[in-house]
């Protein structure tokens, strides 16, 4: 039997990056998978499309999490989806994957590029987490991506370190709190992968000798290997796991 056979999954930002590879291996693992996007609907259908073709259920929901509305719409979306093929809105596996990368110094941060970072890295997922609660089953999991800049200093990134911080924070006092509930709360602190997020970086020479030299391994990381590591973070594997910030780095500045 698949490790995760019969559980159902929520992977907000799964139309592109690291969500759509953790949406395809938790559907691989036996998860039923809700891909959810903000604009790209074409591509998480493909993801959707890639899910059923390999003989796993999936659907996606689209919510713009900046959006007053946005988490409203996220639920809406689950609970007719999930209605129609289970006859009620209860799931089992959260990943807060949705974010976007920002660029500023100290110098150069303002009002609103705080307000987006934290509005999307820290309000989404805490209000997306209330809402989940009365729909998660006991032995549910909940994984939030954070990032390996909230232990490594990168000055250029600070609005969006500090949102991290605060996912760090977050999980820590979430995993308590659910405990008693048979719910774990992990995060995932990845360096730097291939995504869109860092195609700016990895499209010049300069920028790829900084990525790759920031591991041990010498390389910067693939989203697939920051799927294997939520895929354990959501199967029963890691049963006697919470309140813990698994670094993703590829052993980033040791
Ligand atoms: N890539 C890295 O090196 C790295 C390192 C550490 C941590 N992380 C974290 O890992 C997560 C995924 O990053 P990634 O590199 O895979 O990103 P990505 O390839 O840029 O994909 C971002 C995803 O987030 C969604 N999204 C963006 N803005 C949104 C909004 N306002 N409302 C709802 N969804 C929104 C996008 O949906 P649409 O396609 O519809 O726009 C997309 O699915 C993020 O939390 C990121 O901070 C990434």
């Amino acid at each position: 039997m698949k490790k995760l056979e019969g559980k159902i999954a929520l992977v907000t930002g799964a139309s592109r990056g690291i969500g759509r590879a953790i949406a395809l291996r938790l559907a691989q693992e036996g998860a039923m998978v809700a891909v959810h996007y903000a604009s790209n609907a074409e591509l998480a259908d493909v993801v959707v499309q890639q899910i059923r073709r390999s003989g796993g259920d999936a659907f996606a929901v689209g919510a713009d999490l900046l959006e007053q509305d946005g988490i409203h719409q996220l639920f809406s979306g689950m609970d007719a989806a999930l209605t129609v093929r289970t006859g009620g809105d209860q799931f089992d596996i959260l990943v807060n994957n949705a974010g976007r990368g920002q660029y500023r110094t100290i110098e150069d941060i303002t009002s609103e590029s705080l307000d987006e970072v934290l509005d999307l890295h820290v309000k989404a997922p805490i209000l997306i987490i209330q809402q989940a609660l009365p729909r998660l089953r006991e032995g549910g999991s909940i994984i939030n991506l954070s990032s390996a800049v909230t232990r490594i200093a990168l000055p250029n990134v600070l609005g969006y370190s500090v949102s991290k911080g605060a996912v760090n924070t977050f999980t820590h006092v979430l995993a308590q709190h659910l405990g008693a509930r048979g719910i774990r709360v992990n995060a995932l602190l990845p360096g730097i992968v291939e995504t869109d997020m860092n195609a700016d970086t990895l499209g010049t020479a300069e920028g790829r000798e900084f990525a790759a030299g920031l591991s041990a391994f010498g390389r910067w990381g693939q989203p697939e290997e920051i799927a294997a590591m939520a895929a354990f973070l959501a199967s029963p594997d890691s049963r006697w796991v919470t309140g813990q910030l698994l670094d993703a780095s590829g052993g980033s500045r040791l």
